[in-house]
């Protein structure tokens, strides 16, 4: 039988952080062995806010390598660089057709960053969707593993796909999303009801997955909580709560067993050994990511690699959706 396919991407943008690992990469890992896997590097996504150009090729060969570290296998894989395959803008073009301002516009992701961003709110920020549609359609994918802030977006890829298979006839797989229980949303270390994000302009609300051990246990023990010092898993205690979500992550082990450890222990001895476990499991991450990046021959062989699988299989998808529009072809 076929394997069933996986497609998931990250962008560039920015170091990564500890929210990126646990509700995406770290399950890509987990998955990759099961499924076909398409990873990409998100470059075209990364450009609708202001980049740096030599700090995006520099972040775009670290994020390859960084896929790497954490366990994805670049021989079973398709690991690639987005705008190495063009077949995503050009199936973006076409989905554009059928997208309507409105739904686009009503994004959360469009309006937040056009809030943050007000002086950049280019089209391509509400294209951000679309594209990230014709990825995931183009390779017919089956399962889209994100955090819980992309399902709107996947959503929207669904959408489309219908949409377009209801006109043109069948050509696209209807994804779905495929959003773990624990640690899809982490939040924010200083304000807890916040997604942590890599552009936060606060310093210490983030955990980047380049952090040295001291600046994690620093990051942690600053960590925003409440007052009334009781380590449990509850709504109105959203600073602990998300604490223990990403002590259960990194740890591997339940909410009940998390809880039952830190009974009657202190605030300040709970958020220690967070910041333990979390430099504890990303410290080998690091030691091999330097040593991928050491050799960035062999990296950009993966890639090429990535590519060509990545090629190939977007083409005979483009080819259909070219067919079934109309494109006259010979
Ligand atoms: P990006 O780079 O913003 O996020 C990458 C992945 O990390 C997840 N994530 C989080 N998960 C839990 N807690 C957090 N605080 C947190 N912050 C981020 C995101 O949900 C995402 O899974 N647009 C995508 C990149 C992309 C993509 C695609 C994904 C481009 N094309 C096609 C899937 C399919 C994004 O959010 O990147």
């Amino acid at each position: 039988m076929e394997k069933k396919v996986i497609y998931s991407a990250v962008q560039p943008s920015g170091n990564l952080t500890i929210g990126n690992y646990v509700g995406a990469v770290r399950n890509w890992v987990r998955l990759q062995s099961e499924y076909e896997c398409f990873f990409a590097i998100a470059d075209m996504h990364a450009i609708t806010v202001r980049q740096e150009p030599a700090e995006l090729r520099r972040r775009t060969l670290e994020l390859a390598a960084l896929y790497i570290a954490c366990g994805i296998n670049p021989e079973e894989c398709a690991l690639y660089v987005q705008s190495h395959i063009p077949a995503h803008a050009e199936l973006t073009w076409v989905l554009n057709s059928i997208t309507y301002v409105g739904e686009a516009s009503r994004m959360t992701q469009f309006k937040d960053k056009s809030a943050k961003h007000a002086e950049n709110v280019n089209m391509g920020l509400m294209d951000y969707p679309v594209l990230m549609a014709a990825d995931i359609l183009l390779y017919q994918t089956d399962c889209v593993p994100v955090g819980a802030d992309q399902k709107q977006h996947v959503e929207l890829s669904r959408d489309l796909a219908i949409r377009f298979n209801n006109r043109y006839g069948e050509t696209f797989k209807v994804p779905e999303p495929l959003i773990q229980k624990g640690g899809a949303r982490i939040c924010s270390l200083q304000e807890s009801t916040k997604k942590m994000s890599k552009s936060d302009e606060n310093p210490n609300a983030a955990v980047f997955l380049s952090d040295d051990r001291d600046t994690i246990i620093r990051k942690f023990k600053r960590a925003v909580t409440d007052s009334d010092n009781c380590i449990r898993f509850a709504e109105e205690k959203p600073g602990i709560s998300n604490l223990l979500q990403i002590y259960c992550a990194f740890k591997g082990c339940t909410m009940p067993e998390a809880e039952r450890e830190f009974e009657g222990k202190g605030y300040g001895d709970f958020k220690l050994a967070v910041g333990e476990v979390v430099a504890d499991v990303l410290a080998p991450v690091q030691e091999k990511q330097r040593q991928l990046l050491a050799d960035k021959k062999q990296l950009s062989e993966y890639l090429s690699v990535g590519a060509e699988r990545a090629f190939k299989a977007a083409r005979k998808t483009l080819s259909k959706v070219y067919r079934k529009i109309g494109f006259w072809r010979e």
